[in-house]
């Protein structure tokens, strides 16, 4: 069912103090919602997190994660080591973790793959870089990317995806989509995952929008009718910034 979700994803922002700082003060404000909050902290908090959240309606979700089950693979951490500390959703396909640690669309399928056989749900991510969209080639790219690496999945596994549309351009660069052309990628998003699934499914899809969403433009981003919620970085790390987004909706 599609749901309105608020995420954060904090990257390499805070350590094991701050991040037990961040989750009790927002567990203090936040009230009840009909809206899913997901923090993503990194993985040295993952633990102590998942633990004060207990309780809440606050989930926790990792950032990243290997597809292999185990094995020789230095500095990963698996999807089963995940669980073990009771994360159940994971962000995929940053364009951070495709441009600067290389995930192509294939590793990313494993991925995907490798969380669906957990019964976990990934938050995959993809996006246009500012030279494909000044080339109008938007569309081809996003197309391309969700074709990729989520196309082999069968109609069933799509109740563990979760999609968000994060143009390169517009993180971490104060610079956002307008709600308009936020609006009109997620429209397109809808209609390719329609045209390969059907129109119910891809209307229970839930599709994020993330790049330098902010409390001043979290509402009007939010109203648009095939945005779902939003993947927040910096205005994450701080909890009223945060808390202003989620009662944005
Ligand atoms: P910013 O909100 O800092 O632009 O980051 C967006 C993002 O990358 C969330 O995953």
């Amino acid at each position: 069912m599609r749901k309105q979700i608020v995420a954060g994803n904090w990257k390499m922002n805070n350590d094991y103090v701050d991040s037990e700082l961040f989750v009790s003060k927002l567990l203090k404000e936040l009230k009840h919602t009909t809206t899913e909050v997901i923090i993503a902290p990194p993985f040295t908090s993952l633990l102590a997190s998942s633990n004060s959240v207990k309780g809440s309606q606050v989930i926790v979700a990792a950032q990243n994660m290997h597809f292999a089950e185990n094995g020789a693979y230095t500095g990963e951490v698996s999807a089963a080591m995940l669980k073990s500390v009771g994360v159940k959703t994971v962000i995929l396909g940053h364009s951070e973790r495709r441009a600067y640690f290389n995930e192509s669309d294939d590793l990313l399928a494993k991925k995907v793959n490798t969380a669906l056989a957990h019964g976990m749900r990934s938050i995959f991510c993809f996006g246009e870089e500012l030279e494909d969209r000044k080339s109008g080639n938007e569309e081809a790219i996003v197309g391309a990317q969700i074709k990729n690496a989520l196309f082999h999945l069968p109609a069933a596994a799509w109740e563990h995806i979760v999609l968000a549309y994060e143009p390169v351009w517009a993180i971490g660069t104060g610079e956002t989509a307008s709600p308009e052309q936020a609006q009109d990628m997620h429209a397109f998003i809808r209609e390719t995952v329609a045209k390969k699934y059907s129109k119910k499914l891809a209307e229970d899809v839930s599709i994020l929008y993330g790049g330098s969403v902010k409390p001043a433009n979290a509402k009007e981003i939010f109203s648009k009718p095939d945005v779902d919620g939003g993947l927040i970085g910096g205005a994450a790390l701080d909890v009223e910034q945060f808390l202003a987004i989620i009662n944005a909706f």
